[in-house]
């Protein structure tokens, strides 16, 4: 693109899973893959951001001039977003954070016992929700995926976790959602902002999402 609306901003994205260890052989996760964050991180750098992304164990490549930080867990990526915050314009959390975690970690290989077995959890910490209560200047961008009733919940996530726009991903619907190359969403933001975006690739639903987003916030500073 010409035009460069992310130049001189540092952008954070978030992506891919968290792992939630069970023991040290086990874990509990889901099945982002990483491909939408990803798409994210490399349209917030095309578009002219000093780019951060935080992402989850996956399987495919940082995109370029993209700074990359791994993480594991739903607390490692919750501590190393929070060393980012304070120096960001934008936050885009497009990982698939583990609401729940094991209470109690193994510290050895739990052993196979005859019949039933159980697992305690408990919640882990909804980094979204934090930086929405910690938030100055930053624009937080969040994503929600729902099987049902996708922009109410989107609005509700939206207003709970003080966001200023939720990217409402349906995920039972064909070619979108986790692990799939192309997704469908609904862009929900402050201000009654419902705008829904033809079934795309993800780099190029990112794009869209992010110029989209931007030129909304240039017209309301207008
Ligand atoms: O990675 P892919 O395979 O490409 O799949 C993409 C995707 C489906 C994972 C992505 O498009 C998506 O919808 N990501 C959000 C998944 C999710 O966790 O949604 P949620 O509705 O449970 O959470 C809402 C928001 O709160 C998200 O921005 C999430 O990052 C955040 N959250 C959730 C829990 C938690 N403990 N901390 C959080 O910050």
């Amino acid at each position: 693109p010409k035009d460069l609306p992310l130049k001189g901003k540092k952008v954070v994205v978030t992506a891919g899973p968290t792992r939630e260890r069970i023991d040290p052989v086990r874990f509990l996760t889901n099945f982002s893959s990483g491909k939408m964050g990803y798409a994210m991180a490399e349209a917030a750098a095309v578009l002219g951001a000093e780019t951060v992304l935080i992402s989850g164990p996956v399987c495919i490549d940082a995109p370029p001039n993209v700074s990359l930080i791994s993480v594991e867990s739903a607390k490692d990526m919750y501590e190393a977003v929070l060393e980012e915050f304070d120096t960001a314009s934008i936050v885009i959390k497009t990982a698939a954070v583990a609401d729940y975690k094991p209470k109690d970690v193994h510290a050895q290989k739990m052993k196979k016992q005859p019949g039933e077995a159980s697992i305690v959890i408990e919640r882990t910490t909804d980094i979204l929700a934090e930086l929405g209560q910690r938030k100055k200047s930053q624009l937080l961008i969040g994503f929600a995926a729902e099987t049902n009733d996708v922009i109410h919940y989107a609005k509700g996530k939206l207003e709970k976790k003080n966001a200023d726009y939720i990217i409402a991903n349906d995920v039972t619907e064909a070619g979108s959602g986790f692990g799939t190359e192309t997704n469908s969403v609904t862009l929900v933001g402050k201000n009654d902002v419902e705008m829904q975006f033809p079934h795309l690739h993800k780099k190029e639903l990112a794009l869209q999402l992010l110029q989209t987003i931007m030129k909304l916030e240039k017209d309301e500073t207008k």
